[in-house]
């Protein structure tokens, strides 16, 4: 694979500040292709930058992208690891929610889950890198409309915070409301700027990172940055959502991540009257998926709209109890 390649003649360059090939250092922080422009993009963090390093490391970059393996074009960024390096070296958790197909409740899962670890004492962060659909600040009541992105000193953007619970999300980078059509190196620049351009508390319990449907580029990407994470597949009781999923998981169990769980979202619908579960989309579906990727049915959640918010569910609600329940078993992995 071209990006094998061209990581495996990164990797040898030195950086002369830490005496250190940047395989050693782990310095290659993110790599990708724009395949319509045949252009590479790359971030290199560097132990010292000063003018001598980065032109001599310049150089060498362009003459591997450009003149050993002919690409069209290079985008580079060098930067120094301590200011590069955020929540991603500390002791947060990472949840990544991933489903493969869009619209199952993935945005929902990630808001909710988040608000029960929070209501239970924890720290917690979400990156919204759903770029295609992103929800998560309509899901928290947030009011979009008036956000003002801010940066601290160090340029790093600082946070929105609802409900206790710090998030950032591609809407606001985005023009509200606009449908966007990403491209694959836009996209990893993006997300590798969620982590590391942004001013997260150090100290964050638990990040739950609200995936973009598929299993393509972005979940590649994470790899660079969290080699480790837990996932959480969510799925509906249909068919046409689960025979996704699976995809998702056995891609997440590729790439080394732990597949902690399986949430069947959307499984029934409660007659209040009869007080009867109708399983309208169908039954079991949730259960399978676990069952193949040998993992546990974390839950299955009926369907119903939260009583009093937009997007999260309170305690007094069954649902809202679901995810209590489910934070638990984070908790206690
Ligand atoms: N358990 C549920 N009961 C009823 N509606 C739900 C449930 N879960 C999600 N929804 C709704 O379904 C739609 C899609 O959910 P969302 O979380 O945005 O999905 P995704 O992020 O997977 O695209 C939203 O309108 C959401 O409010
Ligand atoms: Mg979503």
């Amino acid at each position: 694979m071209s990006i094998d390649l061209i990581k495996q003649k990164l990797g040898v360059l030195m950086d002369d500040s830490l005496g250190k090939t940047l395989l050693e250092t782990g310095g290659i922080k993110h790599l990708g292709i724009n395949e319509d422009d045949n252009i590479v993009v790359i971030v290199i963090a560097v132990g010292k930058k000063d003018a001598d390093l980065e032109k001599k490391m310049r150089r060498e970059i362009a003459k591997i992208v450009k003149i050993d393996l002919n690409y069209s074009g290079l985008k580079l960024e060098i930067e120094e690891f301590k200011k590069i390096d955020s929540i991603v070296k500390g002791n947060t958790k990472f949840v990544i929610i991933a489903s493969g197909k869009g619209g199952v409740g993935k945005s929902t899962v990630t808001a909710n889950i988040a608000y029960a670890l929070s209501k239970k004492g924890k720290k917690v962060g979400i990156i919204d890198a759903d770029i295609y659909g992103s929800s998560i600040p309509t899901l928290l009541d947030y009011n979009v409309k008036d956000a003002k992105i801010e940066v601290n000193d160090n340029k790093k953007i600082i946070p929105f915070m609802k409900n206790n619970i710090e998030f950032i999300s591609t809407e606001f980078f985005a023009e509200i409301g606009a449908p966007i059509l990403w491209r694959g190196a836009m996209v990893s620049s993006m997300i590798n700027s969620l982590f590391y351009d942004v001013a997260w508390n150090k100290e964050l319990d638990y990040m739950i990172i609200d995936m973009p449907p598929g299993t393509g580029d972005a979940t590649l990407d994470l790899k660079n940055i969290i080699p480790k994470s837990d996932v959480i597949i969510v799925t509906t009781p249909h068919i046409s959502a689960s025979h996704v999923a699976i995809k998702a998981g056995y891609a997440a169990q590729e790439l080394k991540h732990i597949v902690f769980g399986v949430i069947e979202n959307m499984s029934y619908f409660l007659n209040k009257s009869s007080g009867e579960k109708e399983y309208i989309f169908g039954k079991g579906k949730g259960e399978e998926l676990a069952k193949k990727l040998n993992v546990t049915l974390l839950a299955e959640i009926p369907i119903n709209l939260p009583a009093k918010n937009t997007g999260l569910y309170e305690d007094n609600e069954l649902i809202g109890q679901i995810y209590n329940n489910i934070a638990d078993k984070i908790i206690n992995k």
